[in-house]
């Protein structure tokens, strides 16, 4: 616009004196130049917002697109994160499972598998510690399926000599062991202590002696389960016997007691008391015995 404005004003002062229009017009073409030079670097900075702008739009789509990643990434992560936190859990039972049963066997005088025992690495450990608590519960819940898992058995039947002149409840005892495997039948009360809970076996054989009758019972603690009788009175001998099967707690007292006044049980090993766990019980869960 400053260029057409300007011209005009060349054409108009073109007569007036060659010394004064020439520096005029010099004057002139210096504003002009500069007016070129000022346009041109206007167009150059529109050049440049240009340019700014266009790589601002990249830059903003490159953001925009790096933030799309950050996203699937981090989506990825956290369900990575839930696979190893499934496998984790699951790894930590099956390990715990094994640790039970790796005690039950050691307690049972088996070692463990070399891989059992082997020391795992520290990272490992690190994983192992964490869940202490609950293997301390597992080793407890071991040592008592242990308990349930070790023998017990016994068979004592009366020496040579017969048990005589016995009172009315007088316990017989059972005085000549022959097997005794957990040591729950004690030789001189003639008493069976339970040492777990669980269910029991128990048996009893008595031989009256000729001529005489005679009652015997077996009694839990101190009430009386059944009874047995043999007439000698009407044949020279007679016998009978019991089997019975009770569910004991620990500390429960089996014994075979008399039933009547001044009676003989015939001893030379006639007469006998015996018994078994058929299985131990942990929280009305049966265990198997014997393994
Ligand atoms: C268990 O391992 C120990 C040490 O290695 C060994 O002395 C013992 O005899 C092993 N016991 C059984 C029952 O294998
Ligand atoms: C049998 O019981 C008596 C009385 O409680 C006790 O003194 C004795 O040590 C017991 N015997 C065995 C072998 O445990």
């Amino acid at each position: 616009m400053r260029h057409l404005f300007i011209f005009p004003l060349i054409l108009c002062c073109s007569g007036v004196k060659a010394t004064g229009s020439d520096a005029v017009l010099q004057r002139l073409e210096e504003l002009s130049q500069r007016v070129d030079h000022l346009e041109s670097r206007e167009k150059l900075h529109l050049q440049k917002i240009n340019d700014l702008e266009s790589r601002d739009q990249l830059q903003q789509a490159t953001i925009d697109k790096l933030e799309r990643e950050v996203q699937e990434q981090r989506q990825l992560i956290e369900s990575m994160d839930e696979i190893q936190q499934a496998t984790i859990i699951e790894l930590e039972a099956q390990r715990q499972l094994m640790e039970s049963m790796g005690e039950t066997l050691e307690s049972n005088g088996i070692n463990k598998t070399s891989s059992a025992s082997k020391t795992p690495n520290p990272d490992h450990n690190a994983k192992m510690s964490r869940s202490m608590s609950s293997i301390k519960e597992r080793s407890a819940m071991g040592i008592r399926q242990a308990e349930f898992e070790s023998p017990v058995a016994f068979y004592a039947h009366l020496g040579n000599h017969h048990f005589e002149h016995a009172g009315v409840n007088q316990i017989i005892i059972y005085d000549s062991i022959v097997t005794n495997v957990g040591n729950g039948y004690n030789d001189s009360l003639g008493a069976f202590t339970a040492p777990v809970d669980g269910i029991y076996v128990f048996s009893s054989t008595m031989v009256a002696l000729q001529h005489r009758n005679a009652h015997s019972s077996f009694f839990k603690n101190s009430d009386r389960i059944n009874t047995m009788f043999a007439s000698g009175v009407e044949s020279q001998y007679d016998t009978s016997s019991s089997t019975i099967v009770l569910q004991l707690s620990k500390g429960d007292v089996i014994t075979v007691r008399n039933g009547d006044a001044d009676t003989s049980i015939h001893g030379y090993d006639h007469s006998s008391f015996s018994g078994f766990l058929l299985t131990g019980l942990n929280n009305n869960q049966n265990v198997i015995i014997g393994k």
